[in-house]
């Protein structure tokens, strides 16, 4: 996107207020229902199950934040942020028929000035967020000072996978069925083709991995699932 960060910001929060009433819809079917069994690896990279206080950043309709509740002891708890209120609506009508929703704290903020104190966080984990995010290096910091020394940081996205077979017929799923499955299911073909395109024109999970221990963190790996066209990086923040 060439535009300031704010104007970024405000395109992408604009987007996701609009698409939010079909965002649940789009997911499971461009994922062809993928979608939730690459939450789950992510829960189980991030959680013991025994951590306290755990943030899912871009939380959207509280998907991945519901699951991790329900990964968490009794006393544990998820606070899901997110900028786009009406995602944030939606996460909240979930939440009171979700039987573990007690454990999950909607809150409308920005992941770029995350409002919480230093050290606060055992876990952090955030799902196709990276991609819509004005100040990637910025958003990786955020995550590395809320979260307490050895806590972990799980992030899952899209990434434009390279050099396969596969990669050509990615391609024609994904850059042009897409939009058009945005068009029919969400009526908004401009929204589904800009997700399109974030991917298209991504960074590689290797530059990724580089901007996350450039923000601090001690270690990052890379999980890769469907041939790299969806990648879990996997970083811990050093003890103190
Ligand atoms: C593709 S959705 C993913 C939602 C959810 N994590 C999921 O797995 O379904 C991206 C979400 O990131 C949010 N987002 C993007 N940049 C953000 C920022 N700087 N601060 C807070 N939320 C942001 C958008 O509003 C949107 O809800």
């Amino acid at each position: 996107m060439d535009s300031s960060p704010s104007q970024c910001s405000t395109y992408v929060r604009g987007l996701f207020d609009r698409i939010a009433g079909r965002y649940d819809l789009l997911n499971r079917v461009i994922s062809l229902r993928l979608d939730a069994h690459w939450r789950q690896k992510a829960v189980a990279a991030a959680l013991k199950g025994d951590e306290k206080l755990v943030l899912d950043l871009g939380t959207g309709t509280g998907d991945l934040a519901f699951m991790a509740g329900r990964a968490l002891g009794e006393r544990g708890k998820i606070i899901g942020i997110d900028f786009a209120l009406e995602m944030l609506r939606l996460a909240n009508a979930k939440k009171r028929n979700d039987r573990q929703g007690q454990k999950t704290i909607f809150l409308q903020a920005s992941a770029l000035s995350a409002p919480f104190r230093d050290r606060t966080f055992d876990a952090a984990l955030t799902a196709f967020v990276l991609r819509n995010v004005a100040d990637l290096p910025l958003f990786f910091a955020e995550a590395h000072r809320v979260l307490k020394p050895g806590g972990k940081l799980v992030s899952l996205d899209m990434f434009p996978p390279a050099g396969s077979p596969f990669s050509a017929l990615y391609s024609i799923y994904f850059y042009h069925l897409v939009p058009w499955l945005g068009a029919c299911l969400a009526r908004d073909r401009a929204a589904y083709q800009y997700l399109s395109d974030s991917v298209r024109t991504f960074h590689r999970p290797e530059a990724v991995a580089e901007m996350i221990r450039q923000a601090g963190f001690k270690t990052v790996s890379i999980g890769r699932f469907l041939q790299g066209a969806v990648c879990m990086h996997v970083a811990e923040k050093a003890q103190a």
